[in-house]
């Protein structure tokens, strides 16, 4: 299987997956990462690995529609069986979603559907909750509302900042987004009316 790694900055979460990836030997390779910022962080990472990367700039394009477009086609010269938005911080249109409908993922660090959007964890704190976490789901045409995979959960402590919650919460999204895309590349995720179903299985 091919996996494609979208990524806007750091690629934290992107380095995660590449790491599981070889060190639990999944029945897929990483394709290509690819980022719309020329300066991300993380093309670094993917090249000091040997992996195949490219930028499309969407300060060169004249609407989202076009992005989207050269997006796609830089996307699919690649042959994914899953892409991954990984740190991706562009708003899609509908016709790239569809494009990728059942085989598109992305993390957002909440537990969805609270704090959809951006500063979730200044959401998290101004809320008052006494949990907080992240999420990775299947990106449909709704922002931040698809389909559920995983969710991490950590506990909001006294004192906590954005800083503070972001930092361990990022930890934990190292943990599910990989367990999120082997499950996808070794067919043990289903979706059915909306629905994701994860195969019985011994462990992840
Ligand atoms: C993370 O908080 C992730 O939840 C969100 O983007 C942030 C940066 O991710 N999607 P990364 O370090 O670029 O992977």
């Amino acid at each position: 299987k091919n996996i494609v790694i979208l990524i806007s900055g750091r690629g934290s979460n992107m380095e995660a997956i590449v790491r599981a990836r070889a060190a639990q030997q999944w029945p897929a390779r990483i394709a290509a990462v690819i980022s719309n910022k020329p300066d991300a962080a993380g093309l670094s990472f993917a090249q000091a690995h040997g992996i195949p990367t490219a930028v499309v700039d969407h300060k060169a394009y004249a609407s989202r529609e076009a992005f989207d477009a050269a997006l796609q086609d830089t996307i699919d010269g690649y042959q994914p069986d899953l892409v991954v938005l990984a740190g991706f911080m562009r708003i899609l249109t509908c016709g790239f979603v569809e494009h990728y409908a059942g085989r598109m993922l992305n993390i957002h660090p909440s537990l969805l559907p609270l704090f959809p959007g951006l500063h979730t964890h200044r959401q998290a704190l101004a809320a008052g909750v006494s949990e907080h976490g992240a999420t990775v789901h299947f990106v449909t045409a709704e922002l931040d509302h698809g389909p559920s995979v995983l969710q991490a959960r950590i506990p909001v402590l006294p004192g906590d900042t954005e800083e503070s919650l972001a930092t361990r919460l990022l930890a934990e999204e190292h943990v599910i987004y990989p367990q999120a895309v082997r499950l996808f590349v070794e067919d043990r995720i289903s979706i059915a009316n909306g629905e994701v179903r994860i195969a019985e299985t011994t462990s992840i």
